[in-house]
């Protein structure tokens, strides 16, 4: 063979491995994405495009060597490229992983995290800088954890007091819901670790949510159910956005081009990730074709039908090509892929401030006769298993490990007040005799509260002559995967309306008030008994400090803020979408004026229409003649702050206000600008009496 063909012969074989030695030298970095995309096999594009599967999520409890057990999925690595798994963790209320871990490196070390208030509280502070700080705080946990990705904030506008995860979301109105979730990511991104806006979109019932078909107007869409959405993602840049479970107008979220890549991507500008909620497999190829870059938790199924639907060219590769570029552009900005060293310890004593700060400034004083707050050291008769047993948080995904829980009972004595022992010891010894079930759901997801204990109307008139006041607890526990039913949820019960009644005679009889406290995930009905009460406290579900914070409100050392950022309706047939939302009702339970109780809703199992439209909330309020029980930005204090009429600017971008505070105790106050509908607010710093502080609110078009 002459020497020239052996030359071309040795090159011939030279290029290739030279070509495959220097593709084995490609490794990740933020500035060669492209390249390591192009130098890998199509097995390897499919593989970065599905989840790890449910092995962090599960190790928690079978163990398993995962950078943070129990964190709800992750990615896939490829070793060959330098590209890391990198670690996604639930939740909007703090970081949902286990708080023990197994290898001898973890000996005597917890992980506990911080439980913060939920997010319906968060939305009720009105204060963006605030929830920017719970948002940075949970960030640090998941950096010191190892988690790369909080799959938080949810953000799904409260449609109807019936949904089971309303706890998690932030508010009927999509400028508020909007601004306090980018708050919330701009937090959490601070830290240098991702946040998930989710769950995208029309999510708005728990019942048959992997298939119902929210059927929206398109219109209506926009200006309230994207309209959040788009007002986080612009306003705060989350790294991901997680599409929903459910359909939108008869196609799945997760496949729908229109949503993700028309909307979000072309309109909109996202450049981020989207990734599927927790859903097996569907129909891969065309979630990927739509724009879904990443299937959670992952199958290997879905690795192989990706292959299989290029190779039949079902599927044009370029998608692909598309979502395995979001996977690496995430990856790339990563505490994993930077070889961050976790500390394992954040600090969870500064965290806890921040926790308590938040639940005393999202608590809403409804109503107030005299009765708040509590003089020093008061003897307090109190009722209701949630004072002995707090709600701190929801059920489900937005569970947390927390490293504690201050129970009402116990902020009130911390406080200096003095809670009736024969009273509490009765309670006490009925949460003994029925504790809370410890199953791997509850152990994962959170447990039911606790079985209220029947009171009768003699328990009561004992502790009269005890006591100077009396405080009930009402606990209402909800959660992800289904929704609230009307009757002893949304309702007050038959035990809990008599209670109410038995406790209002007895006590005002000689003069003494009466405190209702609302430990709640969601709306309930108030009108048929809060007249009966001298106070109302709306304490939603306060996280980890929520017997302290309450304590505090209810003391008069914090001066409630809070406002409401939802409606409170007389009757639940009052709200257009309950004519067309899943619910059993049977009767009765106490329900004041019921004007039309409409036929058994459409199938809102299979499909929901919003016949309703724009009627949400206050919206619907503004032009009907029917009244709420407490309207949407509701809220009492014990000062009183006056403000000006709002100065807008020439081009109405902009407001102006004046607060003065005319009271006699400290207090904040929110400026709320609504023209008719919500377009901007701000919340004052703490006001002195006398003092005067002026804010320019920017309001949205
Ligand atoms: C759940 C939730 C979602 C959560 C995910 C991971 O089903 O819908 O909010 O982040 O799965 O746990």
């Amino acid at each position: 063979m002459r020497s020239s063909h052996i030359f071309t012969a040795l090159i011939a074989i030279a290029i290739p491995s030279f070509t495959l030695l220097a593709q084995d030298k490609v490794r990740l970095t933020p500035d060669n994405i492209d390249e390591v995309v192009a130098s890998m096999t199509l097995r390897e594009k499919a593989t970065i495009v599905v989840g790890g599967g449910y092995g962090s999520m599960l190790a928690g409890v079978f163990g398993g060597d995962y950078q943070a057990p129990g964190a709800a999925g992750m990615t896939r690595g490829i070793e060959r490229l330098g590209i890391p798994a990198i670690v996604l963790s639930d939740g909007p209320a703090g970081v949902r992983i286990e708080p023990e871990r197994k290898g001898k490196e973890n000996k005597g070390k917890t992980f506990y995290c911080t439980g913060f208030p939920i997010g319906s509280m968060l939305a009720c502070t009105w204060n963006t800088a605030l929830v920017e700080e719970v948002g940075a705080a949970i960030g640090d946990e998941a950096l010191e954890y190892g988690v790369d990705v909080m799959l938080a904030p949810g953000m799904n506008l409260h449609r109807n007091p019936l949904c089971g995860r309303n706890f998690e979301y932030f508010s009927e109105d999509p400028v508020l819901s909007g601004k306090i979730a980018a708050a919330y990511v701009n937090g959490v991104q601070s830290k240098g670790v991702g946040a998930c806006v989710k769950h995208f979109a029309a999510n708005n019932q728990e019942s048959n949510r992997f298939m119902n078909d929210s059927q929206v107007d398109t219109l209506v869409l926009r200006k309230l159910y994207l309209k959040n959405f788009e007002i986080a993602i612009k306003e705060s840049n989350p790294w991901t956005v997680m599409a929903s479970y459910n359909r939108l107008n008869g196609i799945h979220t997760q496949m729908d081009p229109w949503l993700l890549t028309t909307v979000l991507r072309d309109e909109w500008g996202y450049e981020g990730l989207v990734m599927t909620d927790w859903v097996a497999k569907r129909d891969t190829d065309k979630q990927v074709a739509a724009g879904d870059d990443l299937m959670e938790p992952g199958t290997k199924s879905q690795i192989n039908e990706l292959v299989r639907a290029v190779k039949k060219g079902e599927m044009d590769e370029r998608y692909l090509d598309i979502s395995a570029k979001r996977v690496l552009e995430l990856v790339v900005k990563t505490p994993t892929y930077k070889g961050y060293e976790t500390s394992g310890a954040p600090d969870l004593e500064a965290h806890a401030k921040v926790a308590r700060t938040a639940a005393e400034e999202g608590m809403v004083l409804l109503r107030n006769v005299d009765a708040l707050p509590l003089r020093p050291n008061c003897r307090v008769a109190l009722f209701g298993m949630a004072s002995y047993s707090i709600l701190p948080g929801g059920t489900g995904s937005g569970h947390v490990h927390r490293p504690y829980v201050v129970d009402l009972a116990d902020g009130l004595k911390l406080s200096g007040h003095y809670v009736d022992e024969s009273l509490a010891e009765a309670y006490l010894d009925h949460l003994k005799k029925h504790p809370a079930k410890n199953t791997l759901m509850t152990r994962m997801f959170g447990a039911p509260a606790a079985p209220e204990m029947s009171v009768s109307r003699a328990m009561v008139e004992a502790s009269v002559a005890e006591s100077d006041l009396a405080v009930l607890t009402i606990g209402r526990q909800a959660g992800e995967g289904g929704d609230r039913k009307l009757e002893d949820d949304f309702l007050l019960t038959d035990d809990e309306q008599k209670l109410i009644s038995d406790i209002s005679d007895l006590y005002h009889a000689v003069g003494k008030k009466v405190v209702v406290v609302l430990n709640i995930g969601g709306v309930i009905e108030t009108a048929s008994w809060k007249d009966k009460v001298d106070a109302i406290l709306l304490a939603w579900q306060p996280g980890q400090e929520g017997g302290n914070a309450i304590a505090d409100a209810l003391s008069g050392f914090v001066n409630p803020c809070g406002k409401l950022a939802m409606s409170f309706p007389v009757n639940y047939f009052d709200l257009p979408s309950s004519a067309n939302y899943p619910y059993d009702y049977h009767g009765p339970n106490t329900m004041v004026d019921i004007k039309r109780l409409p036929e058994k809703p459409k199938s809102t199992i299979d499909y929901t229409v919003y016949k309703e439209g724009m009627d949400v909330g206050y919206r619907y309020y503004l032009h009907s003649d029917v009244e709420p029980s407490y309207p949407f930005g509701y809220g009492l204090s014990y000062t009183s702050l006056e403000q000006t009429e709002p100065q807008f600017s020439a081009d109405g971008l902009r407001a102006t206000v004046t607060v003065k505070n005319v009271g006699d105790v400290p207090g904040k106050e929110v400026v709320m600008i609504m023209a008719p509908y919500l377009r901007g607010f701000a919340k004052t710093a703490l006001l002195q009496p006398g003092e005067s502080q002026t804010l320019t609110v920017e309001c949205a078009e």
